[in-house]
């Protein structure tokens, strides 16, 4: 259990497809310990997901979780989940503009994201699941998804609605908050 570094914009991992994970592979020493270690990484840093590419290793394994949590307060609970080689596929049209954050990236913005979502990953024990997942808690999905695919928030966010975290503090805060509580009071995540 070691709380690693986060690579930053930049760095080439960061843009790397990362490998699928083996059936086999999934129990050995190596990659239950890159579990452990995302898991700490990400509550350490505060963040609501991470992907392995964030700390140097391209394999699609990603982690989400969400406890009262003090970097994006508006989100609601997501009990921690570790996704081994994970998928999604929209389920409709629904989509919602979304001000994300990462903990790769120093800046923030508006970005659209799909609302309905069917998912389906393996668990760290090697359960396969399949499950639906809405609002924020699909964004986040899909955002972490994105990073298994060498895709990062700047390629989806309108670069006019880029803002360093202090200015959004400053001038954003305050009507995207607003607008998301109500989004998460009507779809229920
Ligand atoms: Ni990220």
């Amino acid at each position: 259990m070691t709380v690693r570094p986060i690579l930053s914009i930049g760095h080439p991992t960061l843009r790397v497809r990362a490998t699928e994970v083996t059936r086999e592979d999934i129990a050995t020493p190596a990659i239950q310990g890159l579990i452990d270690d995302l898991i700490d990484t990400m509550r350490h840093a505060n963040g609501s997901g991470i992907a392995a590419n964030q700390i140097g290793e391209p394999v699609r394994i990603m982690v989400m979780e969400v406890d009262r949590n003090p970097r994006y307060p508006y989100k609601p609970p997501i009990p921690l989940t570790v996704a081994v080689n994970p998928r999604f596929e929209p389920l409709d049209d629904e989509t919602v503009t979304i001000n994300e954050g990462c903990l790769s990236v120093p800046l923030r913005g508006e970005l659209v994201r799909s609302v309905n979502l069917r998912v389906s990953y393996t668990d760290r024990h090697g359960a396969y699941h399949e499950r639906f997942l809405r609002g924020l808690t699909a964004g986040t999905y899909q955002h972490e998804c994105d990073h298994l695919d060498g895709v990062l928030v700047v390629d989806r966010i309108d670069s006019r609605t880029l803002s360093t975290w202090e200015q959004f503090d400053r001038y954003h805060r305050d009507a995207f908050v607003r607008r998301i509580t109500k989004f998460v009071a009507e779809v229920g995540s």
